[in-house]
């Protein structure tokens, strides 16, 4: 199939694998209100109760959730000598901030929101169907013998880039679940190795990531004891990352940090099929309103949700519609056709998609290593790209007029989520790291 995308300033840019702003036309005032969508923001305070819940079995089943009582946080970090080696030491960028999912406990990478609560709200939910837990009873019981023997008959199956794989994955076995992971070609031969080491079964696929997942999903459909957890479709996985902004929430007050009309904040969220950047980007838009412009970010030859919701089609359209490759070093990123679900819902509330090209990843890499310790993944860096684009790039000046923000930069906040990192093996992190140094020598 191939696709025309309609005339918009960042088109020509897009169709050439050059970095780009695309801005979002359908962006309504208040969307998170709109009526059209198919989920309620009271259901990110849901799953905020539920992670609660979960907490004391979460910290039976990962040790290093001691100290945090069972909660899956990180920090935010604010880039200071950083935000120096990146060009966004003047006033004009505001304050600049680093959401540190790199270094989540138990999986490693953002996707421990997303992965983790839908394996263990699924787990949860088998055990009261089998009368292992009673509704509002002990819910450490799902790490009893007796809830192990039950898990055990079953598979939890999912399709990923690596990422996903690992989370879920590391969470299945935890409980004792059977798990089959589907792994497309980008993914790296550590994440498998270390999931294989868990006792996880790992399908290497030649194929992209899309075709994982339909195996996934063929081999769930004909075995009831299988679940299917259905990156491309799952309000679970969104919801569990959108309990995420709550957290990002508190620690900005804490950082003394004001979001108002007056103090926009920018949020910027690396993209894979959408679900990550949705779930965060949409529990951002139900504590702030119109005060919190989110923005996600692509490889430039992996922009599926840009050059999706470009389109304004119905149908998904894909990078191979329109000429691109879907070639990448940001293997969380390489997915070539969005969520059709996180499509809609961010329809109304996406203030745009910008694209970054891979050597600026390894480039990052390397300053926010070498400058703050904060170690990332290539995917992971992605949103270091927003900033410039906001506050310096023609379709950023073209934002901040539309949306009353001229003048109002100096006091706005950026928030970058690096989304990965903290299980990168080191010889892996040193080949980052060599090239990273090499690209910002030659500047
Ligand atoms: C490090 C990293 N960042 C971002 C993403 C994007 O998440 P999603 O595919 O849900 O959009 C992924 C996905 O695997 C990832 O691994």
């Amino acid at each position: 199939m191939s696709v025309q995308l309609p005339n918009d300033p960042a088109r020509d840019d897009v169709l050439a694998g050059r970095p780009a702003l695309w801005l979002n036309p359908a962006l309504k005032v208040n969307g998170i209100a709109d009526p059209s969508l198919p989920i309620r923001a009271s259901q990110v305070k849901e799953a905020e109760q539920n992670w609660k819940l979960l907490a004391p079995l979460l910290q039976i089943c990962f040790p290093e959730l001691t100290e945090s009582k069972g909660l899956i946080q990180s920090k935010l970090i604010e880039a200071t000598s950083l935000r120096k080696a990146v060009g966004y030491e003047a006033a004009e960028y505001g304050r600049v901030f680093v959401k540190a999912d790199g270094d989540l406990p138990v999986a490693g990478s953002i996707k421990a929101r997303g992965g983790v609560y839908e394996v263990f709200m699924y787990a949860k939910q088998m055990a009261e169907k089998r009368g292992i837990l009673t509704p509002g009873g002990d819910i450490t019981v799902l790490a009893s013998t007796q809830a192990r023997a039950l898990f055990a008959q079953h598979t939890i199956a999912v399709g990923s880039t690596g990422n996903l794989g690992l989370s879920v994955g590391i969470a299945a076995r935890a409980l004792g679940f059977r798990a089959v992971v589907h792994m497309s070609s980008d993914a790296k031969q550590w994440k498998v190795e270390r999931l294989t080491r868990l006792g996880v079964e790992v399908v290497q696929h030649k194929a992209d990531y899309t075709t994982a997942v339909e195996c996934a999903r063929i081999d769930a459909e004909g075995d009831p004891t299988i679940y299917f957890v259905d990156d491309e479709r799952s309000e679970m996985l969104f919801f569990g990352y959108s309990a995420a902004a709550s957290e990002l929430a508190g620690q900005l007050e804490a950082a003394g940090v004001t979001v108002d009309e007056e103090h926009p904040l920018f949020i910027y969220l690396p993209c894979g099929i959408g679900g990550a950047p949705g779930g965060a980007a949409y529990g951002l838009k139900a504590i702030f309103g119109d005060a919190a412009h989110a923005f996600f970010v692509e490889p430039v030859q992996s922009p599926c949700a840009l050059v999706h919701m470009m389109s304004g089609s119905k149908e998904l359209i894909s990078v191979y519609d329109v000429g691109l490759t879907n070639r990448t070093e940001a293997d969380g990123m390489a997915v070539a056709r969005m969520s059709a679900f996180v499509a809609d819902v961010m329809k109304p509330m996406l203030s745009g998609i910008f694209t970054v090209a891979d050597d600026d990843l390894f480039r990052w890499l390397w300053m926010a290593e070498t400058t703050q310790s904060i170690r990332l993944e290539p995917s992971a860096t992605a949103g270091f790209a927003g900033p410039e684009f906001i506050v310096k790039s023609t379709q950023g000046r073209a934002y901040q007029e539309a949306q009353g923000l001229t003048g109002k930069l100096a006091q706005a906040t950026h928030v970058i989520w690096t989304t990965g990192g903290a299980f990168v093996p080191e010889d892996q992190f040193k080949k980052f790291m060599d090239r990273g140094a090499s690209l910002v020598n030659v500047d």
